[in-house]
């Protein structure tokens, strides 16, 4: 416990880290406390950035943001993520850290379907709706589950183009041995990967248009691919739409 009686996140991470290493520790318990080093891990990334913003908002007004931009940078655009490399280190989960009525633009792909739905999803959509100028969009992308369902029941052959695509350098290649393997990924993609941020929802252009439009936006539309922004490697077998607050 610390001095003030809440239970310490640094104590906690070291008792996980030797029943981790204790082999009579049984794979169920090894899994869900990897799960839990690694949000202990993002907690501290948290809260380094929270205890300069204290209130949650930063004091830039930056005009354009990319959310969950990982490795991928965009010129010109204010990067933040819970990971490094990023202008600002931020779980998103949180709330979106910036000043009303702000930001002109706001992209992301390929990080929605890593928030839990619909607690931290719904949130994340009212939380842009919040901190855009009026007029002001966010473009977003994700894994486009229409595709990998529209391709059920079809039999899985090797040269299929998702796999090729997607998955050809997965150490898990081996595990994925039908359509419907194909499927579970897009909905649970590394689950069971300590270091990653599964998949914990599906999207299709209709639950996109859903979601933003229960979040206050005006419009919600598709977004023409434009590989000066986004990440080419996700033009394949996403979706992306534009929504307009
Ligand atoms: C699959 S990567 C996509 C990276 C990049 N957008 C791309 O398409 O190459 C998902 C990214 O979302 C970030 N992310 C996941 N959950 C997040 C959260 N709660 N807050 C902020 N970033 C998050 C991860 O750290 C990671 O960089």
């Amino acid at each position: 416990m610390s001095p003030f009686g809440v239970p310490s996140v640094d104590l906690l991470s070291e008792q996980i880290e030797a029943v981790l290493v204790d082999p009579a520790t049984t794979h169920g318990l090894a899994r869900a406390l990897r799960a839990a080093s690694k949000e202990i891990k993002l907690h501290r990334y948290h809260h380094a950035s929270r205890h300069a913003w204290p209130n949650g908002r930063i004091d830039d007004k930056p005009a354009k943001v990319q959310i969950g931009g990982g490795a991928h940078r965009i010129d010109g655009f204010f990067n933040i993520d819970l990971v490094p490399p990023a202008d600002l280190l931020w779980d998103i989960r949180e709330g979106i850290p910036l000043q009303d009525d702000s930001a002109e633009e706001i992209f992301s792909e390929h990080f929605l379907e890593h928030i839990d739905y619909p607690r931290s999803v719904k949130h994340y959509a009212r939380e842009a709706h919040r901190v855009l100028v009026q007029g002001g969009r966010i473009v977003t992308g994700v894994p486009d589950a229409a595709l990998a369902l529209s391709q059920y029941p079809a039999a899985l052959e090797g040269s299929d183009e998702m796999i090729r695509r997607w998955y050809a350098k997965r150490d898990g290649l081996g595990d994925i041995n039908t359509r419907l393997d194909l499927v579970n990924l897009v909905f649970r993609d590394q689950d069971d990967d300590p270091t990653y941020t599964p998949h914990l929802w599906a999207y299709d252009h209709d639950k996109l248009v859903q979601l933003f439009t229960e979040a206050g936006f005006t419009t919600v539309e598709p977004w023409t691919f434009d590989p000066t922004i986004a990440n080419p490697k996700r033009q394949w077998g996403s979706v992306y739409v534009i929504a307009t607050k």
